[in-house]
C-alpha cells in the first residue's frame, strides 16, 4: 500500500526471516493476540455504555477483585489462543493452574502467558490500562502443554508485548530482533508500524513508584529514594515522579520519555506485587531489547527459574544507567 506503514501481519509476514522454523503458527498465535487486543480496545473505549465498568464480586488467586473486564478479556483471549491450534498450554493471572485448549486443538509448539488487563482499577475512571504476553516455545514434547512449558525463565521467551490503551492504542512487541511499535486505527481495525527499531532515549531523570508504600520498604530503597529527591541540578536530581498505576502505561511512557519504574519488596511482602511470568518477565524483554534493563535488585529479570505460575518478584525496570544505580544501593555500594 504506497504511503502507508505496514500492517502488524504484514510486518510479521515480511520479517519470516527472523524465526524460519516456525513462520505460521507463530503469525498465527500474534494475529489472536492482535484480534484480542482490538476487541478488549473496543470494549474499554464503550466501557461504561455496554456494563463493562465495574466488579463481578469475586476474587481472584491472588485474593484481588475481579473486575468485570479482566473475566471478559481473559476468557476471550483463552477462546481465541485456543482455537489457533498453535497453543499446547496457557497460563493467565486469571487463572490458578495452567489453561488447555480443547484436545483436538492442544499439539501446538507455543505456549502463551497472559495478564488480560493490568492496571484493571484505572478502568472505571477512563485512565489507562494494557494487556501483557510472553510466548514460549514448548518445553514438552508434543500433546496437551503442562507447567513446565509455563515454568521457563524469562530469557527463552520466543517473543513479549503489551498492549495500551490509552490516548491511542498501541501494540509493542519484541522477538529479540528489535522492538517495534504499532498504533490502532480504530477506523481500519488495524494495528499500523509507527516505530520500528524502539529504544529508551538517554534522558533518565523519572521515577514511577508507588511510594505511599515507603513506610514499610526496606532500606536500600529508601536510600534510593531519598538520594533522587535530593536538590542537585548537575546530576539531574530531584528527578520528577510519574506514576499511573498500570505497569503497561507506567513502562510505555519510561520506555519513550526515560526513567526507572519501581515495585520493590516490603517488609509485609519480601517479594512485592508483581508477577515474574505474566507482568515481569515480558515487559523486561522489552526492555533489554531497546538497550535498557530490568532486575528483582540484584538479579537480571529474565535469569530468575520459576517455580510458581504466579510467583511475585521486586521489580526495577528501565533505562540501564537508572537500573544500575539501584542496583549499587541494593549492593550497599551507595550511588558512587
Ligand atoms: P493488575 O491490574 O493486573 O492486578 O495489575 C496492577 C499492578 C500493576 O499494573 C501496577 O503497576 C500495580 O499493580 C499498582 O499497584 P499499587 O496499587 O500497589 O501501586
Ligand atoms: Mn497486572
Ligand atoms: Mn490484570
Amino acid at each position: 500500500m504506497a504511503g502507508m506503514p505496514p500492517t502488524l501481519s504484514q510486518f510479521i509476514r515480511a520479517r519470516q526471516q527472523d524465526y524460519p522454523d516456525a513462520v505460521g503458527e507463530f503469525s498465527q498465535v500474534m494475529s489472536a493476540i492482535a484480534l484480542g487486543g482490538k476487541l478488549i480496545s473496543r470494549e474499554i473505549n464503550l466501557a461504561g455504555l455496554v456494563g463493562a465498568t465495574g466488579y463481578t464480586g469475586r476474587t481472584n488467586i491472588q485474593g484481588e477483585e475481579v473486575a468485570k473486564l479482566d473475566e471478559w478479556s481473559n476468557d476471550l483471549l483463552v477462546d481465541l489462543l485456543g482455537e489457533t491450534g498453535c497453543v499446547c498450554v496457557m497460563g493467565s493471572e486469571e487463572v490458578e493452574g495452567p489453561i488447555v485448549p480443547p484436545e483436538s486443538a492442544s499439539n501446538g509448539r507455543y505456549a502463551v502467558l497472559f495478564d488480560p488487563v493490568d492496571g484493571s482499577s484505572n478502568i472505571d475512571i477512563a485512565a489507562p490500562v494494557g494487556t501483557i504476553f510472553s510466548i514460549q516455545r514448548r518445553a514438552t514434547e508434543s500433546g496437551v502443554g503442562n507447567l513446565d512449558d509455563l515454568l521457563q525463565p524469562g530469557r527463552s521467551q520466543a517473543a513479549a508485548g503489551y498492549i495500551l490503551y490509552g490516548s491511542s492504542t498501541m501494540f509493542v512487541y519484541t522477538t529479540g530482533q528489535g522492538v517495534h511499535a504499532f498504533t490502532l486505527d480504530p477506523t481500519m481495525g488495524e494495528f499500523h508500524l509507527t516505530t520500528e527499531e524502539l529504544r529508551f532515549p538517554e534522558k533518565s531523570n523519572v521515577y514511577s513508584t508507588n511510594e505511599g508504600n515507603s513506610g514499610t520498604w526496606l532500606e536500600p530503597d529508601l536510600k534510593w529514594v531519598n538520594w533522587i529527591k535530593q536538590n542537585d541540578p548537575d546530576t539531574g536530581r530531584p528527578y520528577s515522579a510519574r506514576y499511573i498505576g498500570a505497569l503497561v502505561a507506567d513502562f510505555h511512557r519510561i520506555l519513550l520519555k526515560g526513567g526507572i519504574f519501581a515495585y520493590p519488596g516490603n517488609t509485609g511482602r519480601p517479594d512485592g506485587k508483581l508477577r515474574l511470568l505474566y507482568e515481569c518477565s515480558p515487559m523486561a524483554f522489552i526492555a533489554e531489547q531497546a538497550g535498557g534493563a530490568a532486575t528483582n535488585g540484584t538479579k537480571r529479570i529474565l535469569d530468575i527459574e520459576p517455580t510458581g505460575l504466579h510467583q511475585r518478584t521486586p521489580y526495577y525496570i528501565g533505562t540501564a544507567r537508572e537500573v544500575e544505580l539501584i542496583g549499587r544501593f541494593h549492593e550497599g555500594r551507595g550511588p558512587g
